[in-house]
């Protein structure tokens, strides 16, 4: 990936007062070196995609449903995603696989709702601590890159993946650079025989990166940028991660 990418993930965080100043912020973001996006809560869309359009930070979701339309309650769909401008979604992230029992099945059915829709799926895996602890890192990470490598086809080459090792999601662990290549270079492997190029589906880093940690996390081979949730909801923190 030439350029490389940071994506800030709001998760259920920020009000119309407090995105305002946040995006007002990212919108005078220089179009430098690396690609930006936001992935706000489905109600503030409309807000992030007047905030900014025309600038050189894209924005997107956390989730779309498996379905187009229909009864569905509660739901929100890839097109109406769209329908706001949005360049990506994220689809599986460990929250909604764990608080919000979605398989490897659900993941792969709303990356390709995602991708039907015109969407950009920024498809995450990992693995719990437990799993780690087990020596399960390798299994657990190739099971749900497997499904989504069958699922998608050779449209596996328009999604980007991130790496969230769930241990260290909000907890202020990080995985060291050498662990998360490790497991991207495994991830990279896997992409090998399925993509046309694999060297150029966008591999993120995620979970508890920080202007600090960036930069060594970046340096490495196999990882093309970040995935971040605490750390992109400060204007500055961001942006210092985004040029790390
Ligand atoms: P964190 O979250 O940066 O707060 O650890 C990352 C994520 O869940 O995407």
């Amino acid at each position: 990936m030439a350029r490389g990418l940071v994506v800030g993930n709001w998760k259920m965080h920020g009000d119309r007062r407090a995105n305002e100043a946040l995006l007002g912020h990212l919108r005078q973001a220089p179009d430098g070196a690396r690609q930006m996006a936001v992935c706000v809560p489905f109600p503030y869309l409309a807000q992030a995609q007047a905030a900014l359009e025309g600038s050189a930070v894209d924005w997107g979701a956390q989730d779309v449903s498996e379905h187009v339309q229909g009864a569905y309650t509660g739901e929100v769909s890839a097109p109406m995603v769209a329908d706001f401008g949005c360049r990506y979604t994220l689809v599986g992230h460990s929250e909604r696989r764990s608080l919000h029992a979605e398989t490897d099945a659900m993941v792969v059915a709303k990356a390709q709702a995602a991708l039907a829709a015109g969407l950009v799926p920024i498809v995450c895996v990992g693995e719990t601590l437990a799993e780690r602890e087990a020596g399960q890192t390798g299994s657990v990470v190739s099971r749900q890159l497997d499904a989504v490598v069958a699922g998608l086809g050779e449209r596996i080459d328009e999604v980007v993946l991130a790496y969230e090792p769930v241990w260290a999601i909000g907890t202020g662990r990080t995985a060291s650079p050498e662990q998360a290549q490790a497991v991207h270079a495994l991830i990279r492997k896997g992409l090998g025989s399925a993509c046309k190029d694999a060297a150029a589906v966008p591999l993120l880093y995620g979970g508890s990166v920080k202007a600090d940690n960036a930069k060594a996390l970046f340096a490495m081979p196999d990882i093309d940028g970040g995935l971040v949730g605490g750390a992109s909801l400060k204007a500055a923190e961001f942006l210092a991660i985004a040029a790390a």
